[in-house]
């Protein structure tokens, strides 16, 4: 039996009810929303009556055991801290914070609480990433070799998302004085995360390049200077020794949201490719390797990430991924922000 309790109920709050409510021993017992409309109409959707304006009058009132952090993403270290302190069990929204000693400070303090402590990155739930993990460590495709992934968008391009010329709530996303970390910092962590649990392999060092290209008459519209990043590419070396190229863009004409990971290791390789609700697994290995033929892989369903939490929660051993593991991607993206500002920066 999980108490739990849901921490911002915005947009993605939405997702982690439903998922939460379905599974099995869960009871949403409150919800904590700055905003009062918002927060009275996710209690109504979800049938939540302990509703609080801020998460010190939840922390008083303490009839919980778990909370989900669902605030944005400059929110998560100054309410997990808080979490933790209380001694709640923690499920946290990518990325963990905003930089990695944050993150690295989140990870040690829960550690040291002995918490559960968990990031929801989403993509973790294809079952064709988490098949393709398995045959690695297996050594069905011998020693990686070489790496390509990438997290492809196009909602610069196209409009199935809306419009970003005219809408708020693509235009701060474009803008870094409206909080916004560009592509790498939106959706950099599922992909390197991506990556580096496909090859079963930490990433060890990164070498990279960030673009913002000129998208409107002087790089602004109203308000939003146009000044995040639209397009990464980073070269990587894994611990085991593989080359990687990983690569995210909001400009990939053709794709609205695919996320695929190639392994070419010395005895195979394996070819994952997900949009976030599908997920496929290819493989060529074996004597296929010399008429470079393709198969189709079967992957069973797998827990998600709200099923491992809770799972973790009743059983006291903490689940993947966790706090440290967000930290150790963090790491990886500060050093590319890091990379980015010592070039210098420059629009075009
Ligand atoms: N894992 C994924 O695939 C995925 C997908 C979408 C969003 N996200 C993440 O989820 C988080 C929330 O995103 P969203 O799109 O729902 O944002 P949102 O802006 O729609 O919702 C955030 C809510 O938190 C509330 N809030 C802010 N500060 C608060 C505080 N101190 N206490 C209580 N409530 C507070 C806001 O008022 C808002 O209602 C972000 O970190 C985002 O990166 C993850």
């Amino acid at each position: 039996m999980v108490k739990l309790l849901i921490l911002g109920t915005g947009n993605m709050a939405n997702s982690h009810a439903t998922a939460f409510k379905a599974i099995p021993g869960v009871t949403l017992v409150a919800a904590v929303e700055i905003d009062p409309a918002r927060r009275a109409a996710f209690g109504k959707e979800h049938g939540i009556t302990n509703l609080f304006g801020s998460l010190e009058e939840a922390i008083a009132w303490g009839q919980f055991d778990a909370a989900a952090n669902v605030t944005p993403d400059a929110v998560h270290y100054d309410t997990t801290m808080k979490l933790l302190a209380a001694g709640k069990h923690v499920f946290c929204e990518k990325p963990l914070a905003t930089d990695y000693p944050h993150a690295l400070e989140m990870a040690e303090t829960a550690e040291a609480k002995g918490v559960i402590n968990m990031v929801n990155l989403t993509y973790r739930n294809s079952p064709a990433l988490q098949k393709a993990r398995e045959l690695v460590s297996a050594g069905k495709i011998g020693a990686i070799r070489h790496v390509e992934a990438s997290y492809l968008q196009s909602w610069l391009v196209g409009k199935q998302w809306g419009d970003w010329r005219t809408e708020s709530r693509w235009l701060w996303r474009l803008s870094e004085e409206h909080g916004s970390k560009g592509v790498l910092g939106d959706v950099g962590v599922h992909i390197v995360d991506f990556a580096s649990f496909g090859a079963d392999s930490a990433i060890q060092t990164v070498e990279s390049r960030l673009k913002t290209f000129h998208k409107a008459k002087d790089d602004q519209i109203g308000e939003y200077k146009l000044d995040a990043n639209d397009s990464v590419v980073m070269m990587t070396e894994f611990a085991n020794g593989a080359l990687g190229v990983i690569t995210a863009t909001r400009f990939a004409t053709g794709h609205a949201n695919d996320l695929s990971l190639t392994l070419y290791g010395t005895e195979g390789a394996l070819e994952v490719k997900t949009d976030g609700k599908a997920s496929s697994l290819k493989i060529c290995a074996g004597a296929d390797i010399d008429t470079q033929t393709w198969k189709t892989v079967d992957c069973p369903p797998v827990p998600t990430t709200y099923e491992r939490f809770i799972k973790a929660c009743n059983s006291g051993i903490n689940g993947d991924p966790s706090f440290r593991r967000a930290a150790e991607i963090q790491r990886i993206l500060d050093l590319c922000f890091d990379q980015d500002v010592a070039r210098g920066k420059k629009i075009g």
